[in-house]
């Protein structure tokens, strides 16, 4: 979910509505704003999108304090009355919230027992019913929103507004939430897009933190009312990159995108044929003799393919489901490594994973996108793949500057840990990385994949098969392609197919076949037991790669050093998954039912 509040001089409803806009990739079911006038909270919400919410706004409420959601569902389907904010009986407090209240049950029914009335079946709404209880005893609102918060277990970002005070109250424990400083006006929001429109001045808020924002001064607190001090941080992210451009989806601009996402990604980390990371100096490592990795979706699959260059570098390394860690992972103490793979630096999953080796005397390691976020803060470092925001919900240039990041860090782990063999070609991987952006540009002048999403668009399913590097490609062109078509599609090492998915491919599902430049000749092995039942074989990958031989169709990536080609390949991927899903009209940017920040486990 994504929450915004805004306090300034001028009208609120639309600087809440387009911050809510930007925030839009966090959950897209339902959307509200409240806003406070001196006479009255006004909440306005609906099940649906923003744009959905704003056409049922013939007016915009009128007044200067406000907050708005936009929700990815947990307690309670994409209703009206589970849309945010929510408000107490008298409707003088509106709460926003993401997170998960663990004990809104046992909340609930002491409330209910006090003679309070929930409408929905969030566990939110408990929050303006228990500043509403407080209320009734506290000297001031400020103590009563203390008081609730200390009450409340889970975890949670919130914002609140009370009638007649031109004031938002806000708390953090485990969800994200920045203060942006305006000259006018104050902001607080889960990311910084929401409001970089207006200011790139922004405080990361911690765990514990109680805001009181007022026109002309905020404060910062912990819960017994001490004050906390923090530094004010500049957001080197342009307005501009945060739009969508000339493009008709986030997604295709920030496939488009990915040269220069990876020359950011890389500038500045190789000198003289070495890799450096400032926050990593020589001997960081030493020590270290396990590398665990944790990640999710998409990051999961840049973490196997960062897993498989530090293996080859003779590292002992784990790659793990950060919602599988405590079950699938090895020992872990003072020798281990963890490294949180994740865009958003947010996933609920993630940060228990990291969490959880921390308590184990792991080192920690946070490879992220978003400066300040949560993993970046915990961890005990932070490598920042620098390809600026992404907005579409399917992640594309972070995989990209995600993979390219663990590579790197592959060399500069292998010069720290015992045992580590570096790569003895380093000095060519690196020289060729410098022309990946270009080879890039070569691949998005193709419309070789638009053609062959056209050619497929009526097929049953898709298979995606390679090995290697190429594994954990095909893995990643599997889920985009299901996440924004919708149709079935599954990727497999190449050799497992006929162990069991082999059943399910006749002559209308295709078998997309990965290659990366390394040895494919188990991949053609299994493409062409596919294509003996009839099954089309794309081949994608350099044009010397054996799978030509067989392929019905070709789509070509430019030479490269083998430690590349996977990701060149995947932008073919990417491509294919973006003009299938267009031509079957699917929404790209926002498919249903996921989000891009999962702040829930
Ligand atoms: C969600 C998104 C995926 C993303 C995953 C991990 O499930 O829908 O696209 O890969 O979270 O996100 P992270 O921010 O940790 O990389």
């Amino acid at each position: 979910c994504g929450i915004i509040a805004r306090i300034g001089q001028g009208e609120a409803a639309d600087t809440l509505l387009s911050g809510l806009e930007n925030l839009e990739y966090r959950g897209y079911d339902s959307a509200g704003i409240a806003v406070q006038n001196g006479s009255g909270v006004k909440v306005h919400k609906t099940a649906g999108e923003v744009s959905d919410l704003k056409s049922t706004l013939e007016t915009r409420p009128h007044g200067n304090v406000g907050i708005g959601h936009t929700r990815w569902s947990t307690h309670g389907p994409p209703t009206d009355e589970n849309a945010h904010p929510h408000t107490d009986m008298a409707g003088d407090v509106a709460v926003v919230h993401n997170g998960i209240i663990d004990n809104y049950d046992e909340l609930r029914t002491e409330l209910t027992a006090k003679g309070h009335e929930f409408e929905s079946d969030t566990d939110t709404e408990v929050i303006p019913h228990l500043i509403d209880e407080y209320l009734r005893s506290a000297t001031d609102t400020e103590q009563a929103v203390r008081q609730a918060v200390e009450t409340l277990e889970g975890s949670y970002a919130l914002a609140a507004i009370v009638d007649g005070e031109e004031r938002v109250y806000a708390a953090r424990k485990g969800s994200p939430l920045v203060l942006g400083l305006d000259d006018e006006e104050w902001f607080l929001a889960s990311d910084v897009p929401a409001f970089l429109d207006h200011t790139d001045q922004v405080i990361y808020l911690e765990d514990g933190d109680l805001v009181v924002l007022e026109p002309d001064t905020y404060r910062i607190m912990d819960l017994q009312g001490n004050t906390r001090e923090r530094s004010i941080d500049t957001v080197d992210w342009d307005p501009e990159d945060a739009g969508k451009g000339a493009y008709d989806h986030y997604m295709l601009k920030e496939i488009h995108s990915q040269p220069t996402a990876l020359s950011n990604t890389i500038e500045g980390r190789i000198q003289d044929g070495e890799v450096t990371f400032e926050a990593l100096p020589a001997g960081t490592f030493e020590g270290i003799e396990t590398v665990q990795f944790v990640a999710c979706g998409t990051s999961y699959h840049a973490a196997m393919y960062g897993g498989q260059l530090l293996r080859a570098a003779d590292i002992r390394t784990e790659v793990v489901r950060a919602s599988e860690y405590e079950s699938a992972s090895g020992p872990v103490d003072e020798t281990t490594l963890v490294v949180a793979v994740t865009q958003s630096g947010e996933t609920a999953d993630t940060l228990d994973a990291l969490r959880t080796g921390a308590d184990h005397g792991a080192r920690t390691l946070a490879v992220t996108n978003v400066v300040g976020s949560t993993a970046a803060r915990e961890a005990d470092e932070a490598v920042y793949i620098r390809a600026g925001p992404e907005v579409g919900v399917a992640a594309t240039k972070t995989y990209s500057s995600q993979a390219v990041s663990l590579a790197l860090l592959t060399q500069r782990l292998a010069d720290d840990v015992a045992h580590a063999t570096p790569a003895d070609d380093r000095a060519e991987m690196l020289d060729t990385l410098a022309d990946l952006p270009d080879h890039l540009e070569q691949i998005l002048e193709q419309n070789a994949a638009e053609t062959l999403a056209q050619e497929t668009i009526d097929s049953e399913s898709y298979f995606f098969i390679g090995n290697g590097l190429g594994h954990s490609v095909a893995l990643e062109g599997a889920l985009k392609f299901k996440e924004i078509t919708y149709e079935h599609a599954e990727g497999f090492a190449s050799g497992q197919l006929k162990h069991g998915p082999l059943a399910l491919v006749t002559e209308n599902s295709p078998v997309i076949a990965v290659s990366t430049g390394g040895d494919d000749e188990k991949t053609k092995t299994n493409a062409l037991e596919a294509q003996s039942r009839g099954a089309p074989i794309v081949a994608i990958g350099p044009d010397d790669t054996p799978l030509t031989d067989i392929a019905d169709t070709h789509l070509s990536i430019p030479e490269t050093h083998p430690v590349w080609g996977g990701l060149l390949a995947n932008v073919q991927l990417q491509l294919f998954a973006y003009h299938a899903a267009k031509q079957l009209d699917r929404p790209i940017d926002k498919p249903r039912n996921l989000a891009k920040s999962v702040t829930v486990e």
